[in-house]
């Protein structure tokens, strides 16, 4: 049985769908922080399946006790966190105590009822300032923010738990810049406040909820001179989580790269949406936005040979607009 912690957020919610579908039995934890209890009856009218879910935080170290204790579970698929990058510079101690203390007393809880399996959701943030293109997992890590230094801390501290437990299994998989919504229409990407992030603020403009999109910058050394990012549909990253669940027979601490391995600027991403949605995005340049990098995208070729898996969605398809 699988623990799913931030199980009902982005991601989370569309792994616990083929979760589900692939027949495992699912206990998601998730304090709806940036989420909403009813994304589990979406869950569950797509997946046509239930789930537990507890509505709890992860440093909560006696209700994860409790949890533990009730289900049998072997694994745990790690989302809860807090993912805002400015938010994480203005904040940082909520990022650490969220993301690095949080993901400290789940492995402490887990130690204590033996359970030795987790896959973790990093970021490519992790790598920081481009040394060369594409990252592979062996680039330098020097994030630039709190946020990236928190999913480095906890890789490290995965890292450390492995070497010293030689039972135990950790996956960690940096995603590149997920986008895109389960086909259904019924769940997406549907964050609480105004997006920080390209796909989700192109959606708002195009639904009427804001009235243009900001381009920032176009004197990037890029082909049309906007941001270039590797943008993966989350259908297909979260069948890389299933590909980690049975990589983690492996024992040991592993670490894979989840992106397409494409680039896509800015305005390129805009027009595939336009295409695929028969809509206008209104946009305006504006200046550069502060700890941007302009250009990255993955090297995946070690989840190919060593997952059996890859990114199989065209962009077209992911930009579609299905609520
Ligand atoms: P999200 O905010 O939609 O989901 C995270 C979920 O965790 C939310 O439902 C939130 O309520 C919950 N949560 C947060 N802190 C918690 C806590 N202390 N206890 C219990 N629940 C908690 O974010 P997402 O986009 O689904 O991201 C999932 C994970 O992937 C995060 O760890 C994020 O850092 C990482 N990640 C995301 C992206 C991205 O672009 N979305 C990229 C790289 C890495
Ligand atoms: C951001 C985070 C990164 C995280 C990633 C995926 C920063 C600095 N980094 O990266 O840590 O791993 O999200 O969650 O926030 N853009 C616009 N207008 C907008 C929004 C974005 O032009 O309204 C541009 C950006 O300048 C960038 C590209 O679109 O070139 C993608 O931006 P975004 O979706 O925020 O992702 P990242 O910057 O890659």
């Amino acid at each position: 049985m699988l623990l799913v912690t931030g199980g009902l957020g982005y991601i989370g919610s569309h792994f616990v769908i083929v979760a589900l579908q692939s027949g495992y039995d699912v206990v998601v934890i998730d304090n709806l922080s940036n989420s909403h209890a009813h994304t589990q009856q979406h869950i569950e009218t797509i997946a046509q399946s239930h789930f537990q879910f507890i509505e709890g935080d992860i440093r909560n170290k006696s209700l994860l006790e409790r949890i533990f204790k009730q289900y049998q579970i072997d694994t745990v698929i790690h989302f809860a966190g807090l993912k805002a990058v400015a938010e994480s510079v203005v904040s940082p101690m909520r990022y650490y105590d969220n993301n690095v203390y949080g993901s400290l007393v789940l492995l402490e809880a887990m130690q204590e009822h033996c359970i030795q399996k987790i896959v973790f959701s990093s970021s490519a943030t992790v790598y920081g300032e481009p040394q060369y293109l594409p990252y592979d997992e062996k680039h330098p890590t020097i994030p630039i923010n709190p946020y990236g230094h928190t999913k480095l801390h906890v890789e490290n501290v995965l890292q450390d738990v492995c070497q010293a437990d030689k039972d135990f299994a950790a996956v960690t998989l940096r995603y590149f810049n997920p986008i895109g919504a389960h086909p259904s229409g019924l769940i997406g990407e549907n964050p609480k406040d105004i997006p920080n992030n390209l796909m989700p603020y192109i959606v708002k403009v195009a639904q009427g909820n804001l009235p243009y999109l900001q381009v920032f910058g176009d004197d990037y050394d890029t082909r049309d001179g906007t941001g270039e990012r590797d943008y993966i549909y989350v259908m297909d990253l979260v069948q890389g989580h299933l590909a980690a669940l049975s990589y983690l027979n492996k024992k040991g601490f592993h670490i894979f790269n989840l992106g397409t391995g494409t680039g896509t600027t800015v305005l390129e991403l805009v027009a595939a949406f336009e295409a695929a949605n028969s809509v206008t995005i209104n946009q305006r340049v504006m200046p550069r936005r502060e700890g941007d990098l302009s250009k990255f995208w993955a090297n995946p070729s070690l989840a190919k040979t060593e997952l059996n898996w890859q990114a199989v969605t065209p962009l077209h398809v992911s930009c579609l607009l299905n609520s």
